[in-house]
């Protein structure tokens, strides 16, 4: 068995419009997803996954995604999830040029699935770096971050940015915008993360805002003022201004909201941050359900959110400064 682990992440500013190469930063997040690798020779592909949502469940797979008493996950999400997994071993037969190979795959997760923190990014750095290690191929981390883009974009039907899977591959704090991936000084942004219980579906929901910017030509400008608020939101963070930075997240929730993106329980998570005092509360990752992230030093908004109807669950989120782990 060959294990490894990599962390989620959480986008301080420009999830969506990173998609259309404007530029975004975010920050890998101490919530990781630990994936263990066995080789089989018959070359099937057996995956058993516990606690990919914070309520947790089992599933065997091998090839349908059958549900357990336990799950309370959609079906849909959890073939989204095993879709991801086929597609890191698809790239791990790929680098190794071992077309055959099958593998026995165990996937534990601190990370809700489809929850705008990462999940799938994190279990695909994970599967395709403790893949690679157990045919005896150890690769280096742009590689690593590169195949696993490559997954996300063929699973998201071609709409996929690098910014996750750089990320949960990195570690730290990063800046992408397009190709340009790099790592930032990591800033002290205190971020409390609120939690609904539910999911988006990542791939309609970039599919959503794809044809509102091809409809409306002012969605297309809402994706380019998301970019103007990142490099606004850089500046900040590079003075440690959270004050600003938080202005800018309240500003980057609105253009996503007008992206059809958000939801009745993001915003009512977003209204309760900004009441309790934090300087600023967006939804975090692909929207339609999730997380929001706000920024505050202080307990108040992480004890505000606890006592907010529809928050099944509010955590401090402390930056990951490594990537992906090799653990055995
Ligand atoms: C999803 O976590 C982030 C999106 O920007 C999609 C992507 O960057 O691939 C919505």
């Amino acid at each position: 068995m060959t294990l490894s682990s990599a962390p989620g992440k959480v986008y301080l500013l420009g999830e969506h419009a990173v998609v259309y190469g404007e530029p975004t930063v975010l920050c890998a997040i101490e919530q990781r997803a630990r994936v263990g690798v066995q080789r089989r020779d018959d070359g099937k592909l057996r995956v058993n996954a516990e606690d990919l949502s914070l309520d947790g469940f089992t599933v065997e797979y091998d090839g349908t995604a059958d549900e357990g008493p336990d799950i309370d996950v959609s079906e849909s999400l959890l073939d989204a999830a095993m879709g991801y997994v086929d597609g890191a071993i698809e790239q791990v037969r790929d680098v190794t040029g071992n077309d055959e190979v099958g593998f026995d795959v165990t996937i534990e997760s601190d990370i809700p699935l489809g929850a705008g923190l990462g999940s799938s990014a994190a279990v695909v750095v994970a599967a395709i770096d403790a893949a690679t290690r157990e045919l005896g191929v150890t690769l280096e981390t742009d590689e690593l971050a590169e195949r696993a883009y490559r997954t996300e974009y063929q699973v998201q039907d071609g709409q996929a940015s690098r910014a996750d899977t750089f990320c949960s591959a990195t570690g730290g704090a990063v800046r992408v915008e397009g190709d340009d991936c790099r790592s930032l000084e990591a800033p002290e942004v205190p971020i409390v993360i609120g939690f609904d219980g539910g999911a988006g579906d990542t791939g309609k929901l970039v599919a959503g805002v794809r044809d509102l910017r091809e409809e409306y030509g002012f969605a297309a400008d809402t994706i380019a003022a998301i970019g103007d608020v990142v490099r606004n939101g850089e500046a900040a963070l590079a003075d440690g201004d959270l004050e600003e930075l938080g202005r800018l997240m309240n500003f980057n929730h609105g253009l996503l909201s007008a992206l059809g993106v958000s939801s009745r329980s993001l915003d009512t998570m977003v209204w309760a941050a900004r009441d309790a005092g934090a300087y600023g509360a967006k939804l975090i990752g692909a929207g339609g359900g999730g997380c929001i992230a706000a920024l505050d030093p202080t307990p108040e908004t992480e004890t505000a959110l606890s006592f907010t109807p529809g928050c099944e669950d509010a955590f401090r989120a402390e930056l990951a400064e490594t990537g992906v782990e090799r653990l055995e």
